[in-house]
């Protein structure tokens, strides 16, 4: 793929104290963009430098919701190498989330010869701290200007970068979880397992409730019974009963996490046995009651593995591990981060270099 390069003439001073990144809120000198038109495919790929860019008020993706997106992440190890985790998952989760938004896929070597490309042009913006990473987040949005509803036949497919630290302030403390019973994230045949713009709009309701309640997250529910757990909406969740490791099965309403497979990977490669299969939340409170309710954790790109101290479902407040984490998380948080920045020897082949 031919990628045209337009650098900045200016560069942007870059954050001085990086324990202040928190998640999200900066962004590099540069982006990549690449365009689809019907009758062409992708095409016009280009680094530029970062900036706002121009859409009509009718672009469909601002009516309609066609977008998707992908989060992963670059690490820089020790001995300055740069690094990132399974980024061919990422791509081929692209076009999964593609296909049930009726995007036109992309060619996932294209995608990352294009990550790869920007990175080159940004690698200064790699944090040098250890916590801190530079968050990637490839989209893609529709832009035709139309105000009917039918799939779009024109594109953009971004990459921006953001140098971040910790998604949950509290870092590798335990959150503070809030079950949700009122609304629902995602049902079966709809876009749940997608990563779509939609999913995270309609999480929103239910996460102002809980911030009202001073939870920091939301714990979603099947969206036809309300019982069994699904996710978190920014992680997938376990849970630790009696030794054993659960994970709600992939259903179609939950996203298929890459840190969630890599955790039940480091997991089993230990011994550990983990269950994929549907957990109601009576099943939990009734672990927690039993005394066997030994952890619960998120996995995800940006929240990496999250202890969970405190879960409320309805009237019932499980207090867990004693509000510290678990050996379990622990254990999948130094593996984890130790392969991401090259602590540790990646026994499993899932580290690329950024040459
Ligand atoms: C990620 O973990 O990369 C996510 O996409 C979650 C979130 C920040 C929406």
């Amino acid at each position: 793929m031919e990628i045209k390069y337009e650098l900045a003439k200016t560069l942007k001073e870059k954050p001085a104290d990086e324990s202040k990144l928190g998640f999200g809120h900066i962004f590099t000198d540069h982006m990549f963009i690449m365009n689809y038109d019907i009758g062409e495919g992708w095409h016009d790929a280009r680094i530029v430098p970062y900036g706002d860019i121009s859409l009509s008020p009718a672009a469909m993706c601002l009516h309609y919701g066609q977008e998707i997106f992908e989060g992963l992440k670059a690490y820089r190890t020790a001995e300055g190498k740069i690094q990132l985790f399974r980024p061919d998952e990422n791509f081929k989760r692209m076009n999964v989330s593609n296909e049930r938004m009726v995007i036109p896929k992309i060619n996932e070597q294209d995608a990352m010869e294009a990550l790869m490309a920007l990175l080159n042009v940004e690698k200064d913006w790699v944090p040098y701290s250890e916590g801190a990473s530079l968050y990637i987040r490839p989209f893609i949005i529709a832009t035709d200007p139309y105000v009917g509803v039918r799939p779009a036949d024109h594109y953009m497919f971004m990459i921006i970068l953001s140098p971040s630290g910790a998604y949950y302030s509290t870092g590798l403390n335990p959150v503070k979880i809030y079950v949700e019973s009122n609304y629902v994230r995602a049902v079966r045949g709809g876009t749940g397992f997608a990563k779509t713009a939609a999913n995270y709009a309609i999480s929103l309701a239910g996460q102002d409730e809980a911030h009202k309640q001073d939870y920091e997250q939301v714990l979603w529910l099947d969206g036809v019974e309300r019982k069994y757990v699904e996710e978190v909406g920014s992680m997938n969740i376990f849970f630790v009963i009696d030794g054993e490791i659960i994970t709600p099965a992939l259903t179609g309403s939950v996203l298929s996490g890459i840190t969630r497979k890599s955790a039940i990977e480091i997991c089993r490669s230990k011994g550990y046995t983990v269950t994929e299969r549907k957990i109601t939340i009576q099943e939990v409170a009734e672990a927690y009651d039993a005394g066997k309710l030994d952890e619960v954790f998120g996995t995800g790109t940006a929240a990496v593995i999250s202890p969970v101290g405190h879960l409320k479902w309805e009237d019932k407040i499980m207090e867990i591990n004693d509000n510290k984490i678990g050996q379990i998380s622990q254990m999948l948080y130094d593996t984890m981060t130790g392969i991401q920045w090259g602590k540790i020897p990646d026994e499993f082949g899932w580290i690329v270099e950024v040459k």
